[in-house]
This record gives C-alpha cells, sequence and structure tokens, in this order.
C-alpha cells in the first residue's frame, strides 16, 4: 500500500451547527437520532470561539456548514459563512432548504457572496418526498430553491438513494435541469446508518449498476456535472465503470476530513458516532494527533490491504451500519472480493480540439520546506522548496 499523506491538518471541515432538524428523512445517518431530534444547538459565543480555531489552526481550503438542518441555527451559519468567507475558505452550506426563506437567502449571499448551498432533493415527487422525510414540504423546497437562484446563489443538489427513489435518479437530474437550469446534481446511494437498522432499504447490485449509469447518462447526454459523494467500494462496481469519475471518493475520515459537533467536539467524519477531543477546551494539534492512526492506513480492512483499487476507496467507509462495540476495521457491507488483476489507469492525453477549464489552486505551508497544493476539491501533492 502506498504510504498515506500526513497532513498536519484537514483540507475540508464540516461543522455541524445543529443536531436539530425540521425534517426526518428514514435514512439519515446523524447518529445522535436514534428516535427523535434533540434540540441541541451550537451557541454563538461557542461558534466564535470556533471559527477562531478553523481559521488559525485547521486553516481547511473547504468548509461545509451542516447539521441537522443549518437554516434552523441561523445566526450561527451566518457567522461562519462570515468569518471563514475572510479567510478565502470555501464554504457551502448543506441544506434540505425548507428554512431558508428570501430573506435569509439574500442575507448569506450579501454576507458571503462566494457561498454555495448543497441541496438535498431526496425525490421531485410530493409523495416520495414525503414519504422519505416525514414533511409535506416539496412546495417550500422548490420555492427556496427558485430564490436561491434568483438570489444568484451557486446550487448544487444531493439526492440519496434508496428502494424509494431508485428509478427516479434520470427523471429527477433532467427535472432540475429543465425546471431550474441546475447542471450539479449528485445521488449518493444510501449509506446504512451507525447506531440503527433500516430493513429493506439497501439497494441490490443491479440497483447500483442503474443508478451508475443513469448518473454517466445525465452527464454525457446531457452535460451535468455529476457526482456521487461518499466513497463506493470500487469492488462493488461492474469493471467497464469502475474508472468513472463518481467513484473519485474514497474513506477521507480523519486523513483529509473531520466533522467538528455542535458542542465543539471533534469526530474523524459526519458518519462517526464518537468524539476524538473537544476543541473548547483541547488543542487542535493534540486531537490532531490523536487521530494519527487513520492516516496511517489504520482500522483499514485486512481484506483491503492488497487490493488494487484500495488507493481510490481506501477500503471503502468505517462506520457504514457501525454498531456499537464493532472493531472499526470490520469490513464495509458492501465490499465484495478484493480486485487481483485491474486495467491500466487511463492515461491523460491533451485533445486540442477540446476546450479546457484551468482551475486555479490555492496552498498553504504543512511543515518546514512542504506545501500542499489544493485543487478543485479533489486533488492534492505535497513538495519541497
Ligand atoms: C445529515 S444531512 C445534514 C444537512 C441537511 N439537513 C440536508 O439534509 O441536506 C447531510 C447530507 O447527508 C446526506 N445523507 C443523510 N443520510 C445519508 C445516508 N444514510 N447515506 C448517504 N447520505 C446521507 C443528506 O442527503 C445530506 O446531503
Ligand atoms: S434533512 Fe438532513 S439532517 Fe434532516 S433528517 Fe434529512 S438528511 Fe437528516
Ligand atoms: S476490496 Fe476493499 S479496497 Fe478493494 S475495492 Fe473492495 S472495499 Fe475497496
Amino acid at each position: 500500500m502506498e504510504k498515506a499523506f500526513n497532513l498536519t491538518s484537514p483540507t475540508h471541515i464540516q461543522i455541524e451547527v445543529t443536531e436539530s432538524c425540521n425534517h426526518s428523512c428514514f435514512y439519515c445517518y446523524n447518529h445522535w437520532r436514534i428516535k427523535d431530534y434533540p434540540k441541541k444547538h451550537m451557541t454563538y459565543s461557542n461558534a466564535k470561539i470556533l471559527s477562531q480555531i478553523i481559521k488559525k489552526d485547521i486553516r481547511p481550503f473547504i468548509a461545509t456548514i451542516t447539521g441537522g438542518e443549518p437554516f434552523i441555527n441561523y445566526s450561527v451559519t451566518k457567522l461562519f459563512a462570515e468569518e471563514l468567507g475572510k479567510e478565502e475558505i470555501t464554504v457551502g452550506i448543506n441544506t434540505n432548504l425548507v428554512a431558508a426563506k428570501k430573506d435569509k437567502l439574500e442575507d448569506i449571499s450579501k454576507t458571503n457572496p462566494n457561498i454555495t448551498l448543497l441541496t438535498s432533493l431526496p425525490s421531485f415527487k410530493r409523495e416520495v418526498y414525503q414519504q422519505i422525510t416525514g414533511a409535506d414540504t416539496l412546495p417550500h423546497y422548490l420555492k427556496n430553491l427558485r430564490d436561491a437562484i434568483d438570489v444568484g446563489i451557486g446550487v448544487n443538489v444531493n439526492m440519496v438513494a434508496h428502494q424509494l427513489n431508485k428509478n427516479h435518479v434520470y427523471d429527477e437530474g433532467k427535472f432540475l435541469l429543465e425546471e431550474f437550469g441546475i447542471n450539479s446534481f449528485a445521488v449518493t446511494p444510501m449509506i446504512r446508518p451507525a447506531l440503527r437498522t433500516l430493513d429493506g432499504m439497501d439497494l441490490e447490485d443491479e440497483d447500483n449498476v442503474k443508478i451508475f449509469t443513469d448518473l454517466i447518462k445525465l452527464r454525457e447526454e446531457n452535460g451535468m456535472r455529476t457526482a456521487i459523494l461518499e466513497v463506493t467500494p470500487r469492488c462493488g462496481v461492474p469493471e467497464e465503470l469502475r474508472d468513472d469519475a463518481i467513484f473519485s471518493r474514497g474513506c477521507s475520515a480523519g486523513k483529509i476530513t473531520s466533522t467538528i459537533s455542535y458542542n465543539g467536539d471533534l469526530r474523524v467524519c459526519a458518519h462517526a458516532p464518537f468524539s476524538e477531543g473537544s476543541l473548547i477546551t483541547e488543542n487542535f494539534a493534540d486531537i490532531w494527533k490523536k487521530v494519527e492512526p487513520w492516516r496511517d492506513h489504520g482500522y483499514m480492512p485486512s481484506e483491503c490491504r492488497d487490493c488494487l483499487e484500495v488507493q481510490f476507496c481506501q477500503g471503502g467507509c468505517r462506520f457504514a451500519g457501525y454498531k456499537e462495540g464493532q472493531p472499526l476495521d470490520t469490513k464495509d457491507y458492501r465490499m465484495k472480493e478484493p480486485i487481483r488483476l485491474r486495467k491500466d489507469t487511463p492515461t491523460f492525453s491533451f485533445d486540442p480540439a477540446l476546450e479546457y477549464e484551468v482551475v486555479p489552486f490555492r496552498f498553504r505551508k504543512e511543515r518546514e520546506g512542504e506545501y500542499l497544493l489544493y485543487c478543485n476539491g479533489d486533488f492534492y501533492l505535497q513538495m519541497k522548496d
């Protein structure tokens, strides 16, 4: 296995500004959601402390404000949008949009003109949307989506796929493109939440293949930017699809991402149900040191260590269907067999007939003589001066 980068801090941080939510999506991975949603919000004073820690100690390139539902704790969401935006951190809000009224959308866009939204649209069919979220709020979602676009905020949409909506992927993509001009659409196959059981909602292999091919078709036929937002074990993807860009995500927990809970605790990722330490009472660097095994291929399932795809999927999700007390190197329930033979990795060749977009990179100093180059959310490399 290749040696992993040992970054001095994550490049992407998620900030949970509340544990509360106005929806109750049956698949939601929020670990505190055993029965009902607690009304636990990040306080404004902790948010001020945490925004300084993020700017000075963590120095991420991207920050995603999430929850629960972040528009429920709007003053804190706004504080992060403003404070982190000043440091040229790319700030996004992950939201179900139903509490994002036009005055708030205008306000957040004035506060941080570069802010983008990652909104969840579980289904564009009203009955299915209600069945999934427990709320008949699709008309509010669509109204607020229209307002966000009118206000000029960049919008990306994510749909979590499962048995109730698995056949709607292509049509939902076309709906967003034709009705709203949205061309950034992710469909993320549902990952079983930690600490809860969900019966009968897992996707079968053939369901996944249809979802993958629908996403590729939306891109190839309609020019949409399509993605899957969580790691997909590559051994579960047919060989002919495996190198597609939609499978670019691996397990990033404690390596390049981390999540801050409403009370300032740091977790290795949003799916992780336990805290590694409190940013309010401990130094970030000390907590990050504690999670070093995550960056050193720790907790990698032994079956994955010699797999030829391990550099891409990093052994799948450690918290998929996680149960209390389970060893962290338990294999992802979606894993099949390690891959022993693989086609050559496709090489890039420049085609002068095509148009290319040049994406600017940013950098930060890691250690003496080492810098991290960061480009387009996905690529990074270290170099010495
Ligand atoms: C927990 S939500 C919080 C933000 C906001 N309430 C929303 O739904 O967009 C964060 C993201 O996780 C996705 N998500 C929730 N449960 C999931 C699961 N079991 N598998 C994959 N994605 C999930 C949601 O669709 C959303 O994009
Ligand atoms: S809207 Fe988001 S936080 Fe709320 S239940 Fe759904 S996925 Fe979870
Ligand atoms: S065997 Fe492990 S590393 Fe290989 S593709 Fe499957 S989950 Fe990923």
